[in-house]
């Protein structure tokens, strides 16, 4: 971590999120004591990225307790409200269903709140532990030197610890392998502009920003050495959903033999979504792809194509890094052997 974080939790009281919104121009906390408030912040990206949204999704669930009791049909209640704000990232609902078994295991009213923010802030200190494992892993990754190319956001804004793509990139810089890391925008709502540019800021590794749309020229140039991006949801198979446009980078990655890889821990794997083709994908309003806050710049009643994902298939992934080491083709058997032992945790 840089000094920064994305969530703070306050034990029987609510949470402190940064709004991920107002980066790179300001760092302002909000505090969320409600589980509408928490949704809201998740629908509005105030929130963000797979990990840090199980997270949140976690820590809902202990707000829950507090403001709407901790009874059974209030938890279920909340954890349908909170999982319906975004589909994708897997580790949304899973999280926020393994906080409502927590709560279930418990005795009493008490116990079960208690319960509830125990298990958030484990939840929070297994993602450091995950993505500290996870960047270890990946740092000798074939291909990772001089200049990579990322997309998105993946650093500690995205998970509450060190990140995932973004922290392999950060122990290949720190080991002197990598000179430098270049960052899509990602339109429509700017994550690797806002966000990416000012982690690397805050990392100290110089970076180079560049329109998504120059991405395919960049890498036919010669001028990146390896792409690598995090997931939202990886299904049995290897098919790996991320930020809309990640499928196109790993296309033209492998059109010119450069390596594309994804980092992800092991929460953000399906082994109940057998192919990509399965995964539930996002897609969000005309507002986003029409204009930026409150600027228009499209004539209204247009239409709009605004998916938030896209599913990379599984072929054009040289490898996948969790924190049990580096994953790769085929990936089935080995995604099926590491999920089972992560049910345990
Ligand atoms: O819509 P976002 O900003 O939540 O999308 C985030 C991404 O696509 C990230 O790449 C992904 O969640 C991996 S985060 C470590």
């Amino acid at each position: 971590m840089s000094g920064y974080t994305p969530i703070r939790i306050l034990p029987g009281e609510g949470i402190e999120v940064l709004d991920q919104t107002l980066l790179p121009h300001e760092e302002r906390y909000l505090r969320l004591d409600t589980v509408a408030g928490v949704a809201e912040a998740i629908r509005s990206l105030r929130v963000r990225g797979a990990p840090l949204l199980g997270v949140t999704g976690a820590c809902g669930m202990a707000i829950a307790g507090e403001e709407r009791g901790a009874g059974p049909e209030a938890l279920a209640q909340a954890a349908t409200e909170l999982k319906a704000t975004r589909p994708t990232a897997v580790d949304l609902g899973a999280m926020v269903d393994e906080a409502l078994t927590a709560a279930g295991e418990a005795g009493g009213e008490g116990e079960r709140r208690a319960a509830l923010w125990g298990f958030a802030e484990r939840a929070l200190t297994r993602q450091r532990e995950r993505d500290a494992a996870l960047a270890r892993h990946g740092r000798e990754l074939p291909g990772l030197e001089g200049a990579v190319l990322t997309h998105c956001n993946t650093g500690g804004l995205a998970t509450g610890g060190e990140g995932t793509a973004l922290a392999v990139i950060a122990e290949a810089w720190r080991s002197g392998r990598i000179e430098r890391c270049y960052a899509t925008e990602t339109r429509p709502l700017l994550q690797g502009a806002r966000l990416t540019m000012w982690e690397l800021g805050a990392l100290g590794i110089p970076g180079t920003l560049l329109p998504d749309t120059a991405a395919a020229s960049l890498i036919a140039s010669g001028q990146v050495s390896a792409v690598i991006t995090g997931a939202d949801r990886i299904a049995a198979n290897g098919d790996g959903a991320n930020k809309v446009g990640t499928y196109g980078l790993a296309a033209v990655a492998a059109r010119h033999g450069v390596p594309f890889y994804l980092a992800a821990p092991l929460s953000t794997f399906d082994a109940n979504t057998p192919s990509g083709e399965a995964i539930p994908i996002e897609f969000r309003g005309e507002d986003e792809v029409g204009g930026f806050g409150d600027e228009r710049w499209s004539p209204d009643g247009g239409g709009v194509y605004n998916p938030a994902f896209d599913v990379t298939p599984a072929e054009l992934i040289a490898g996948i890094v969790c924190e049990s080491g580096v994953l790769r083709p085929p990936y089935g058997p080995a995604i099926a052997a590491l999920t089972a032992q992560n049910v345990d945790g």
